[in-house]
C-alpha cells in the first residue's frame, strides 16, 4: 500500500514536525510482510541445506516441524497477498501506479545517486517513490510471486517432473529473493548516509523528521508553510 500523503498527517513535536509518511495499514502489512518472509527465508534455507530431520530454533520455540511451519507461513503470506489486493485494493493500485510511473529525470537521478547515497544530495524525482524504490518494488512482486506461486503448486503436487520443475523454481526466485532482501536492509540500515533515517518511515510510529522525508521523496513533501519555532531543521542526512 502506498504512502499516505505527507501534508494531511503532519504533527508538532517540539519545534519539529515529522511526517507520517506510510499510514497504519501499510505498517502492518509491511510488518507482517517482513516477519512473514524471514520465517520463510529462514525455515527454507533450513530445508534445502538438508536438515529437515534436525529442529531448527524456530521448530524448537514453537514445538513444530520446520515442514510444516514453513506451509503454514507460507499459506499465511498468500492470504496476506489476498488481502493487500481486496481490502487495500487503493492502495495497491496507488502501488501500481507509482511504481510504473517514468519521468524526465528519472535518469538523471539513477547518474546521481552514488552522490546521494554518500551525501544526501539526491537529484530530485518527481514520484511517491524514488526511481530506485520502483526498481526494487518490481523486483520484490516478481520473486515473492513466483515463490508464492510455485510454493502453493508444491503443497498440491506430490512427485513427477512438474513437482521437480516446481522445486528448482522454488530455489531459484528463493535466491533471488534472499538477495533482494539483503539489498533492502542495507539500505534502510542507514549505512549509507544519504539513507540515513529512512527506517522511521516503517516502524514504531512511522514518524520520518521532515528534512529526511523532503530530501528523498521531495514531491511528496511540500514545504512547510511555516514552522513553529520558526527554523527548519537543515536538510542534511542523520535522521
Ligand atoms: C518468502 C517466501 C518463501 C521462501 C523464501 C521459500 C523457500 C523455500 C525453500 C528454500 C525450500 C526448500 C526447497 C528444497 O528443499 O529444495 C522450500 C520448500 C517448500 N516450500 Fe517454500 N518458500 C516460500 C514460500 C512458500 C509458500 C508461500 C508456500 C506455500 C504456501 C511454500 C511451500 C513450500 C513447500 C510445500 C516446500 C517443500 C517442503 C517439503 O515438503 O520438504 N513456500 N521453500
Amino acid at each position: 500500500m502506498p504512502p499516505t500523503p505527507a501534508a494531511t498527517t503532519t504533527e508538532r513535536t517540539g519545534g519539529r514536525r515529522p511526517v507520517v509518511r506510510d499510514n497504519l495499514a501499510t505498517r502492518a502489512l509491511h510488518g507482517a510482510t517482513a516477519l512473514g518472509v524471514a520465517v520463510l527465508l529462514a525455515t527454507g534455507w533450513w530445508l534445502w541445506s538438508g536438515r529437515e530431520g534436525r529442529p531448527s530454533v524456530i521448530s524448537r520455540l514453537v514445538d513444530e516441524p520446520d515442514v510444516e511451519i514453513h506451509r503454514s507461513v507460507g499459506w499465511a503470506l498468500v492470504v496476506l497477498a489476498g488481502l493487500a489486493m481486496t481490502l487495500g485494493v487503493r492502495g495497491a493500485l496507488t502501488f501500481v501506479r507509482e511504481t510504473a510511473r517514468v519521468d524526465r529525470g528519472d535518469l538523471r537521478w539513477f547518474r546521481r545517486w552514488p552522490v546521494g547515497a554518500l551525501t544526501g544530495r539526491f537529484a530530485r524525482h518527481e514520484g511517491l517513490f524514488d526511481p530506485g524504490q520502483r526498481i526494487a518494488n518490481v523486483l520484490f512482486v516478481v520473486s515473492l510471486g513466483v515463490v508464492i506461486g510455485s510454493g502453493v503448486a508444491l503443497t498440491t503436487l506430490s512427485g513427477g517432473p512438474t513437482f521437480a520443475t516446481m522445486v528448482r523454481v522454488h530455489r531459484y526466485a528463493t535466491v533471488a529473493l534472499t538477495v533482494f532482501v539483503v539489498g533492502h536492509l542495507l539500505v534502510v540500515s542507514g549505512l549509507l548516509p544519504g539513507y540515513r533515517g529512512v527506517w522511521r518511515a516503517m516502524v514504531g510510529r512511522g514518524r520520518v523528521p521532515r528534512a529526511t522525508a523532503r530530501r528523498l521523496w521531495p514531491r511528496s513533501v511540500p514545504d512547510e508553510p511555516g514552522p513553529p519555532d520558526g527554523a527548519a531543521p537543515p536538510d542534511t542526512p542523520g535522521g
